[in-house]
């Protein structure tokens, strides 16, 4: 059960939008600031250092040059002297806030050359130092170089490193782009990568670099970082998204800023800028992240009357006409299409001149998103600011819950009704087989083991009234603050219908007879289930109350329940474990398998046919409907199942084993008498790895048949794949998460085994994972690397 608290309002993020200039030509005043929040933008960005400091660094490198060039004698590494406050336009006042700085763009922190990685070191400690002193928050880093290839990856990565050191307070955004060979290098006359002695210089290799590259470069710098809570993605958005893959796997990494330059945008019909649908599903998707990116409008032209103060415009505020906002047609309508520059070119043509007086029709078309974002679903709903957020599961067996918990499971729209309905339906059959019942007037006996406050003793006698069948109803609680509850609304509601009772159900003998013996129960109704269906102990409390069942004919609901799995990349959930693990000394934080409403993830194994998640892009939805759950669905597998009520052999086995008698054998594997050892559970499954990425942990989910009969089956899912068709809008579970202590590295078409193992000792249950990781080269299966044997024994269970 996710301890939620339920919250109905409906609130749609806002866009902070900022405008960002390269070669902004003067520094930022607080006039320019106010004059760009009177035209909407919420921030501006600034460069730390400015062209004198440039051209002082080019003429030191030059005059290294020339002293090295001839001479015998070594010459110490050109060593760049203190910014001075002509090679700045920062100074530290109230703006400061206000702004993102960008570090230099022409420095080359991986050069093969080791004057130029020394000189672009220097260049980026004095302004990030320059910019930590003045209180900036927020900067950002050209990331790597793509020419570099994987070459200066490793020391770019020590780098930032190094910088988030120097700046102890600094947010650093590693600018990088969607896919390498989509990058915009800039080929600047002063770049110092130009400067590089051709003894080092790297022989241009002849391959493209792979679409992931970009991502795998990243990956390596906050690998290298330690998943630092203060580095994340300045993001470059170009205009047509590579696969779906590789955007949802940036999707899954902690993206700050989303950078939209005018080379984003296409022309429509109109003549006006907008996004291509991928574009548009990509940012609304993050936009519904629990930190919302800023949006940065780079190189969009000067801002509008910077150089007249006394122009007047009016702020668009997002309200623009069908036609201004409509899709640019997509030549070649492919889901990733977009015109190229010469189509595009022809369509702006064909629209004649823009007719729009919009001074930032830019800025226009991104309030135009924010206004049109998709309604959240019920779940989005419920889980706001839950997202990503972990919580440690509940033992409702172990501990009373509290009333309020009870309150947000009651909230669940699906889950009751469908408890109803399978009562009904298994009423409507027991009826239609003319079975015999437990009591002595024909009643059908009903207990709903682990009543709560009693929503599901309502459901069955509704259920009872709807379908005409007479039930007897017993209310099971070991809750003793429940139990108080359950009694209050016997009295009131239920009119003394129902027979509460306050017992663990293990303990509990049966409904009494008149005759002061203990009968049996035709249905038991139950709701134990957890996360991971048997880990809040449904199996080891049903099993401890099957004697009261009918033998011949007892059903109980739910009949089973499936546990299901899949292995995920999680940055997010990852660095949060690890920083638990290392700074707040939850030493056993990667035991633990924790409750989360997964938002900022990326599937790793995915279906073969993802036909229909593309259709979106290409049905002529309307931004406003799209669906912004994961664009591809995964490959999840079932890793075990329980089915109730158990086969009376496997239960006399139990009991002939507690004790510990001779003849019930040597004892259990690891610990106790063995008594539990039917509900041990192993599964081991591969799952194939279609990109390379980082498995972070493994996702878990369940389903549940509560009746299958002669009207079909009710189910309920929280499996992604099954969810829609089986309990849409059901809320009351979040997913479950194992976490991988070291993250395991993944290349394109490799495997990944999972062994998962639900283990116990009699007194508790609990979880231990393993995966490993294949791929096949030549024909042999070589394995790349297997993680730690994870245990959730201390903190299992308690039985
Ligand atoms: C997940 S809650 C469900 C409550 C309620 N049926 C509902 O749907 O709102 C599980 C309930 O079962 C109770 N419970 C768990 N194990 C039990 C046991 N062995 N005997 C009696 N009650 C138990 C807990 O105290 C809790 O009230």
């Amino acid at each position: 059960m996710a301890d939620s608290t339920y919250s109905v309002e409906e609130t749609r993020p806002v866009f902070y939008i900022g405008e960002h200039e390269s070669k902004r030509p003067s520094p930022v005043t607080a006039e320019l600031v106010h004059h760009a929040q009177d035209l909407g933008y919420d921030m501006l960005t600034t460069p730390i250092t400015n062209d004198n400091f440039h051209s002082r660094v080019l003429s030191l490198l030059s005059s290294y040059t020339h002293a090295t060039e001839g001479s015998a004698q070594a010459q110490p590494l050109p060593l760049i002297p203190a910014l001075e406050n002509v090679d700045t336009p920062l100074v530290p006042d109230h703006l400061i806030s206000q702004l993102v700085a960008f570090t230099s763009s022409w420095i080359d922190l991986g050069s093969s050359d080791p004057v130029i990685a020394h000189l672009s070191r220097q260049v980026f400690h004095l302004e990030i130092a320059y910019a930590a002193f003045c209180g900036v928050v927020n900067v950002v880093v050209p990331g790597p170089r793509a020419a570099n290839g994987t070459n200066g990856i490793a020391q770019y990565a020590r780098a930032i490193k190094e910088a988030l050191s120097t700046g102890a307070y600094i947010q650093l955004h590693v600018l990088m782009p969607v896919d390498f060979s989509k990058a915009s290098e800039e080929d600047d006359l002063g770049d110092l990568a130009r400067f590089v002695r051709p003894e080092f210089a790297q022989a241009t290799s002849q391959q493209a670099p792979s679409s992931f590259a970009a991502w795998d470069a990243w990956n390596t710098i906050r690998t290298v970082c330690k998943y630092n809570s203060r580095l994340s993605v300045a993001l470059d958005l170009p205009r047509r998204l590579p696969s779906l893959s590789l955007q949802s796997r940036w999707y899954s990494e902690p993206i700050r800023l989303l950078i939209l330059s005018a080379r984003a945008f296409i022309p429509n019909e109109k003549g006006s800028s907008v996004l291509h649908k991928t574009l548009q599903l990509f940012i609304m998707r993050c936009m519904r992240l629990k930190s919302t990116p800023w949006v940065l409008l780079a190189d969009i032209g000067p801002i509008p009357g910077v150089e007249d103060p006394d122009a007047l415009f009016e702020y668009n505020g997002g309200y623009l006409s069908p036609a201004a906002a409509a899709d640019a047609p997509s030549p070649g309508s492919s889901v990733t299409a977009a015109p190229t520059p010469a189509e595009a070119a022809q369509i702006a043509k064909k629209a004649g001149k823009k007719s729009s007086s919009d001074p930032t029709p830019y800025l226009s078309y991104l309030r135009y998103m924010q206004r049109n974002q998709p309604t959240a679903t019920q779940l989005e709903r419920f889980g706001d600011n839950f997202q990503d957020y972990l919580q440690s599961p509940l033992q409702p067996l172990a501990d009373n819950l509290e009333s309020i918990t009870y309150e947000v499971f009651e909230k669940d729209p699906i889950k009751y009704a469908w408890y109803e309905e399978a009562i009904a339906r298994a009423l409507e059959d027991w009826r239609g087989q003319q079975k015999s019942t437990s009591s002595e007037d024909g009643a059908v006996v009903i207990a709903v083991v682990g009543s709560g406050r009693g929503p599901l003793v309502t459901r069955a006698l509704n259920a009872s009234q709807r379908t005409g069948v007479p039930v007897r109803v017993y209310a099971i609680e070991k809750n003793p603050n429940a139990y108080v509850v359950l009694l209050g609304h016997n009295r009131t509601i239920w009119g003394g219908q129902v027979t509460v009772v306050k017992t663990d159900m293990r303990a509990w003998k049966g409904p009494v007879k008149a005759d002061g013996t203990s009968g049996n129960v035709d249905i038991l109704v139950s709701e134990l289930l957890g996360s991971f269906a048997d880990n809040e102990l449904s199996p080891e409390c049903l099993d401890g109350v099957q004697h009261v069942l009918n033998p011949d004919h007892g059903i109980s609901i739910p009949s089973s329940y499936t546990a299901h799995m899949t292995p995920i990349a999680t940055p997010k959930l990852y660095a949060d474990v690890l920083s638990r693990a290392t700074h707040g000394g939850d030493t056993h934080a990667f035991e633990i398998p924790w409750v989360v409403m997964f938002s900022q993830f990326d599937f790793l194994s995915i279906q073969p046919d993802q036909s229909q998640i593309a259709a979106q892009l290409s049905d002529g939805r309307k931004m406003k409907d799209f669906d912004l759950n994961p664009p591809l669905e995964p490959l999840i597998y079932t890793a075990w199942e329980f089915t109730h009520p158990q086969p009376p052999t496997v239960l006399a086995q139990s009991s002939l084993r507690r004790g510990g008698s001779a003849v019930g054998g040597g004892g259990g594997f690891l610990g106790g008498d063995g008594a539990n050892e039917h509900n041990f559970r192993h599964c081991k499954v591969t799952y194939p790895i279609q990109e390379q990425g980082v498995c972070h942990g493994l996702a878990g989910y369940f389903e549940t048949v509560l009746y299958s009969g002669s009207q079909g089956s009710v189910e309920l899912s929280t499996n992604p794949i099954t969810m829609d068709a089986k309990s849409k809008d059901m809320i009351s579970w979040f997913p479950i998460f194992f976490p991988l202590k070291a993250p395991i590295h993944l290349p394109s078409n490799s495997e990944l085994e999972v062994s998962m193992w639900r283990q116990t000792d009699d007194r508790k249950v609990w979880y231990e994972w393993l995966v490993e990781a294949f791929t096949t080269v030549g024909g042999q299966r070589i394995r790349l690397g297997v993680s730690d044997l994870h245990s959730s024994k201390s903190n299992g269970c308690l039985m």
